[in-house]
């Protein structure tokens, strides 16, 4: 039996059941009123722990297990993973499956901020790589084969590598090139593919087959994000042909997870991806991908509007002005149209799409570009430049973790390790982590008055 046709099941035969179990809800008998105006009794309702019939997701044997096993049937994975702690739990447990304290894993460095995370968890040392730039999107390109060889060459000792592909701003990497040369050199291929949770179901109009059928070993999606779960619904796939184990993942996730997962986040979770592979869910994607097409034809028109056209999700659209600075275009859109972008940098501007991103929305964004286009604007927007540089690292993140530390004026840390993440979010990708000296470019980014850095050690 499906979980939520179980809930449902559980609603209608054991609504007499009287259980002195948690959640003190008790299935929705007493709600606090305000929370009960906000998210109805339905959430209550279908909100249990491990009660009898409702598996263990700490070692599922039941309901739990069904829904898992059809996930990784879909996704065709050897074993997938509910996550309801979003990708960043998912990218920690991987990290903690494959990789030990001071084991070498090469990491590219436009990463999420979760990677960071693993490391300090892991206690794994870090081989950062930085991925080549596009300056005229002020965007990284993909990672490329000759990247990951180049270094596999130079460290042999690197166990893992972790890149991101989709990338946050869309761009995807040659996952069947790339796990070939992993797989040359014996290192676990993680990917980050928290943006990529349609690739399933949209290859035929991205062209970018899903990393674990593509060679990578392990990948997470956030069905969140482009999918249309709530947040911060995940999944974890460990591929087919891979030699890491199920058990180590699980083990992994049993370190770093609640003992009270969500179940009507579970439930979201089987309702969503059972969507996105029925005919109306196809259906839907396709329909938001024409929807995506049909606006970049007509954005294009705009003489003015320029939209990156390389090897890219198209359910993200990034797009720049040739008349005006990125920063500046977006000013107006929030203000004078009330469109808000994901993100902006100094050349262009990033708009998510996904399964919700309606019509109306594409139409306006397309009406707020026309009105905008050719404008003339003071431009004095200028935005302190992301280094984008590999800082020099003195710790590692978990060395770093337990350095002690002291807070120090930002104009007086150049020179200094850090002790703090430094990192604009969105996107999340971090410009100084712990352990690395602060240079004087990095230090533009601190934006507090004071910032930790690493002092002396007592020990
Ligand atoms: C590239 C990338 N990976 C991972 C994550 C983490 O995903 P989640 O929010 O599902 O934990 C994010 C979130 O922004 C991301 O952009």
């Amino acid at each position: 039996m499906s979980l939520i046709r179980k809930i449902v099941y559980n609603k209608k035969v054991n609504k007499n059941a009287c259980n002195f179990t948690t959640p003190s809800h008790s299935q929705g008998e007493f709600v606090c009123p305000d929370a009960e105006k906000l998210l109805g009794k339905k959430f209550f309702e279908c909100d249990f722990s491990e009660t009898e019939g409702f598996d263990n997701l700490r070692a599922p044997d039941g309901v739990l297990k069904e829904l898992q096993y059809n996930i990784s049937k879909i996704y065709t994975s050897k074993n997938s993973f509910i996550l309801t702690n979003g990708s960043t739990s998912g990218i920690i447990a991987a990290m903690l499956a494959v990789l030990g304290q001071n084991d070498e894993v090469l990491v590219a460095r436009n990463c999420h901020v979760s990677v960071y995370n693993g490391l300090v968890l892991t206690g794994a040392r870090p081989v950062w790589f930085l991925p080549e730039r596009d300056e005229k999107w002020d965007i990284f390109k993909s990672v490329t084969p000759e990247d990951i060889e180049r270094h596999l060459k130079a460290n042999p000792l690197i166990k893992a590598v972790i890149i991101t592909s989709p990338t946050y701003e869309g761009i995807f990497s040659s996952i069947p090139q790339i796990s070939e040369v992993t797989r040359k050199y014996g290192a676990v291929l993680i990917v980050d593919e928290a943006h990529g949770a349609l690739c399933n179901f949209a290859r035929d109009y991205t062209g970018y087959a899903p990393a674990i059928v593509s060679g990578a070993d392990i990948s997470v999606h956030s069905l969140h994000k482009t999918a249309g779960a709530p947040n911060p619904c995940a999944l974890l796939h460990i591929s087919k042909s891979s030699k890491v184990s199920a058990q180590a993942v699980q083990d992994a996730l049993n370190l770093i997870t609640t003992t009270s997962p969500s179940y009507p986040m579970m439930a979201a979770i089987e309702a969503t991806v059972e969507f996105l592979f029925s005919d109306r869910g196809r259906a839907e994607i396709r329909k938001l991908y024409d929807m995506v097409e049909d606006f970049i034809t007509k954005a294009s028109m705009i003489e003015d509007v320029e939209i990156y056209s390389g090897f890219c999700d198209k359910s993200k659209i990034l797009l720049r002005m040739k008349s005006l600075p990125a920063l500046a275009v977006a000013k107006i859109l929030n203000e004078d149209f009330k469109i808000e972008e994901e993100f902006s940098n100094d050349n262009s501007l990033l708009f998510l799409t996904g399964i919700g991103t309606s019509k109306r929305k594409f139409e306006k964004l397309l009406h707020a570009l026309r009105e905008i286009a050719g404008m003339e604007v003071d431009s004095d927007f200028v935005a302190e430049k992301n280094p984008i540089t590999l800082p020099q690292m003195i710790y590692t993140p978990r060395e770093a973790y337990f350095h002690p530390s002291v807070y120090v004026d930002a104009e007086e840390a150049v020179g200094r390790i850090c002790s703090e993440v430094v990192l604009p979010y969105p996107p999340g990708i971090p410009v100084i982590l712990p352990g690395e000296i602060i240079t004087e470019s990095s230090a533009k980014f601190i934006m507090t008055e004071k910032i930790r850095v690493a002092g002396i050690d007592r020990a």
